[in-house]
């Protein structure tokens, strides 16, 4: 029997949904710890007896070493150490997907004051704030007025450390996001994320509201391209309507399902497992 882990820091509803569908699937499927890995040992006594780790840690920095790590001694991992990498830093996935043609939201990289003055005079107000690495919302700041943008910027300045400073700025480009779940190459399910209302964002970690949208061939067009510079995987490719089509705002490596599922029915679990068998024959 296959043998799976889910490299995780904690379970929530998509790690569990996954260990308890594995055996209809002949798979075992076991949550391993991400904290105690301590790789790097030769034997990799870790992850050593998985045939695959899904690496779903929420923590932006762990992930890409985990699959770094865990590829150099042999244990093969989805999502890739290259794609989780890139998909870590939001300023490199919008540098690799630019290149590649493929639609991404206007931005700044903001690495000093002098550069988030320059970036909130060229993009007009309002504007958001947000860190290079970062994830489930946090620290991501509307600017809707210049006469408050520098004291907000103070806090960067003063708390944040090293790769913490490194920031974005870009467009206010509205209440809602698209989210497109893709497992291997296909999209699986469109959901519309809003805001709930006690908080600008439309994280699903925040309590949004979400609906279920058409596969839009556009769509279809810009996830296809994702992939093909990702490399098959299981991805939360977010993006914003504009009024010359939708842009990608960013790829999460180790989505939530959940509120896709929810909207649009889709059994996510019994396809990612389903893609697993595919890959593991
Ligand atoms: N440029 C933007 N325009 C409008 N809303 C945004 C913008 N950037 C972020 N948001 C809102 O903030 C949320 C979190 O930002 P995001 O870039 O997805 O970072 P994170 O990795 O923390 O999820 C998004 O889901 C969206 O609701
Ligand atoms: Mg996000």
């Amino acid at each position: 029997m296959p043998d799976i882990a889910i490299v995780a820091d904690r379970l929530g509803w998509e790690e569990r949904s996954l260990i308890e569908r594995g055996a209809s699937f002949g798979f075992r499927v076991s949550w391993v710890n991400d904290e105690d890995l301590c790789l790097g040992h030769p034997g990799n006594p870790a992850l050593a007896k998985f045939d695959i780790a899904l690496i779903r840690s929420r923590s932006y920095t762990r992930g890409g070493l985990i699959a770094s790590l865990a590829e150099a001694n042999g244990t093969r991992v989805l999502n890739t150490s290259h794609a989780i990498h890139t998909c870590e830093n939001k300023a490199a996935l919008r540098a690799l997907l630019d290149r590649a043609k493929v639609p991404v939201l206007d931005y700044r990289l903001v690495l000093s004051r002098k550069d988030f003055t320059k970036a909130v005079d060229e993009l007009q107000v309002p504007v958001v704030l947000k860190p290079v690495f970062g994830g489930m919302g946090k620290r991501v700041t509307l600017i809707r007025h210049a006469d408050s943008a520098q004291s907000v910027y103070d806090y960067v300045e003063d708390l944040g450390h090293a790769f913490e400073q490194a920031c974005l700025v870009e467009p206010y480009l509205g209440g809602t996001s698209v989210r497109c779940l893709v497992v291997g190459r296909d999209l699986v399910g469109v959901a519309e994320f809003a805001s709930a209302g006690k908080d600008w964002r439309s994280n699903a970690a925040l309590g949004n509201e979400n609906r279920a949208l058409d596969h839009d061939p556009e769509l279809v067009k810009i996830v296809d391209s994702v992939v093909s510079e990702l490399g098959e995987g299981i991805y939360g490719v977010d993006l914003f309507r504009t009024q010359n089509g939708y842009v990608v705002n960013e790829v999460n490596h180790a989505p939530a399902f959940r509120a896709v599922a929810t909207a649009t029915g889709t059994d996510v679990p019994s396809t990612i497992l389903g893609y697993l068998q595919e890959l593991l024959q």
